[in-house]
């Protein structure tokens, strides 16, 4: 009997670099090459597409990327001579930001695409096996892309939902406007619409995403409308959304963490710097204060917030007593997490142009100074959980039976004993803590807390 023509099961392998927006994008990208016959791998040298997923936001990312590409040149040839092929895509903001230079340096590269222009990936792919035709896909059409990328098959009960891309706030470090494009913000609908088919496959958390994720003006109500709207979706019992920019923190939204018990008591609010001059620099447009006042009130509508922030040491001019501002931001804040790099400039961008770079060697000292001390707030605010109990979401079950783990509404990882199947909800109490997550036993059996 004749079988229904099935495409061949190609393997297709993703690296991923940076930030969850990449992350999103890879699995959006496996969505759209799954119906072309692609079948994800874990092993570059096997895979008949190599897809980088590349981040341009710090160090040399550009190198990084050129070495990758001679590596899984060395695949290509070996597999060539196999008799079997290997395409090679570069993704990401690299692509974005260097594109026509990775098509004119880097011969083995069959493909390069933007972030904007993922929904374009069979096409491309259909060219490149014809050799003919433009290799490079790299405009700023981001409505087109989540319009022409299919439905998601989530594998957890925890998915990332992007509602935003994109930033106009041109910090001065910064090459997400360059390379990311304007602010783009997804019709309400439209995100009401995955949060439902993705609920309805079982999700029960959903992180939003965008690089200026609390810009969003997609619907009426900006984004506290859109949180409100979602935390309508019966089913979903937990939300949360990153990155957001602290002038964007509107009253509406401080007043939600108070009022909306599906928003999770947890916030990553980037702040950069605890020095005004070092934030003017920057093209901020918030001072220290602006940022202290608004932790404030989010504290006061929501006494239990986690924070969460980015820091970058050694802008251009910072001075010690500069850097000594950042430390005592710190100390004021308190910080349940935070990431912290050394300014790394970026071609392009106006910062990359400033006299005054700091030193190399100051930077890492200022860098490891910044991480002792955030490290320290970290490790208190987990071993501040212990003899507590969390509702923890149970993402999955351990190696052994009866063991499972989840995360708490502040985001920590927790490995508990108890039979729990994920998508639940349950009671741990907190026995010990270390650096990066709890660990813990359920609470009461019939217990499921909220
Ligand atoms: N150098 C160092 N860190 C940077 N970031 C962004 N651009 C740079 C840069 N040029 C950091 C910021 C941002 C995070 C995603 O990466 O802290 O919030
Ligand atoms: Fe970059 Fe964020 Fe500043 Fe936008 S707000 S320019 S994404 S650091």
């Amino acid at each position: 009997m004749d079988q229904p023509e099935r495409p061949a099961l190609k393997r297709l392998y993703i690296e991923t670099y940076g930030c969850q927006m990449n992350v999103y994008d890879s699995e959006r990208m496996r969505d759209v090459l799954a119906p072309l016959g692609y079948a994800p791998s874990d092993r570059p040298d096997d895979a008949d597409l190599v897809v980088l997923n590349t981040c341009h936001i710090r160090e040399k990312a550009t190198e990084k990327v050129y070495s990758e590409i001679g590596r899984l040149r060395a695949h290509k040839e070996r597999r060539a001579a196999e008799g079997k092929g290997m395409t090679i895509a570069i993704a990401g903001c690299v692509a974005q930001a260097e594109g026509e230079e990775i098509i004119a340096r880097a011969p083995a590269v069959d493909l390069v695409v933007g972030p904007q222009a993922y929904h374009k990936l069979p096409e491309l792919i259909a060219r490149a096996a014809r050799k003919s035709g433009e290799r490079l896909a790299a405009d700023f059409t981001a409505q087109e892309k989540f319009d022409a990328l299919p439905a998601r098959a989530p594998d957890g009960v925890s998915a990332f939902l992007s509602i935003q891309e994109g930033c106009d706030k041109f910090c001065t470090f910064c090459v997400v406007p360059y390379t990311r494009g304007a602010e783009y913000s997804r019709p309400l609908g439209d995100v009401l619409g995955e949060a439902r088919a993705l609920v309805e496959k079982g999700v029960r958390e959903i992180t939003l995403l965008g690089q200026n994720v609390n810009a969003y003006h997609g619907g009426e109500g900006g984004f506290a409308g859109l949180l409100r709207a979602l935390a309508q979706i019966e089913g979903l019992v937990r939300l949360r959304y990153t990155t957001s920019h602290p002038i964007e923190m509107s009253d509406d939204l401080i007043a939600l963490h108070g009022e909306e018990e599906k928003l999770m008591p947890y916030l990553h609010l980037p702040v950069q710097s605890g020095s005004d001059r070092i934030l003017k620099a920057m093209n901020r447009k918030h001072d220290g204060a602006f940022y202290r006042r608004i932790i404030e009130r989010l504290r006061a509508a929501r006494p239990d917030i986690a924070l969460s922030t980015d820091f970058i040491v050694g802008f251009p001019g910072e001075r010690a007593q500069d850097f000594e501002d950042t430390l005592a931001l710190v100390r004021d804040v308190g910080f349940a997490s935070a990431y912290s790099f050394k300014y790394s400039p970026r071609p392009g961008t106006p910062a990359a142009a400033m006299m005054a770079q700091v030193d190399e060697a100051e930077k890492s000292e200022r860098l490891a100074r910044l991480q002792k001390l955030l490290s320290e707030q970290q490790r208190a605010f987990n071993e501040a959980q212990i003899g507590r109990v969390l509702p923890v979401l149970v993402t999955g079950q351990g190696r052994k039976p009866g063991q499972a783990h989840g995360r708490s509404p502040y985001l920590q990882a927790v490995h508990f004993e108890a039979d729990a199947a994920p998508g639940a909800v349950v009671a741990v109490r907190i026995e010990a803590a270390s650096q990066n997550s709890l660990a813990g036993a359920r609470a009461a059996s019939a217990t499921e807390a909220a």
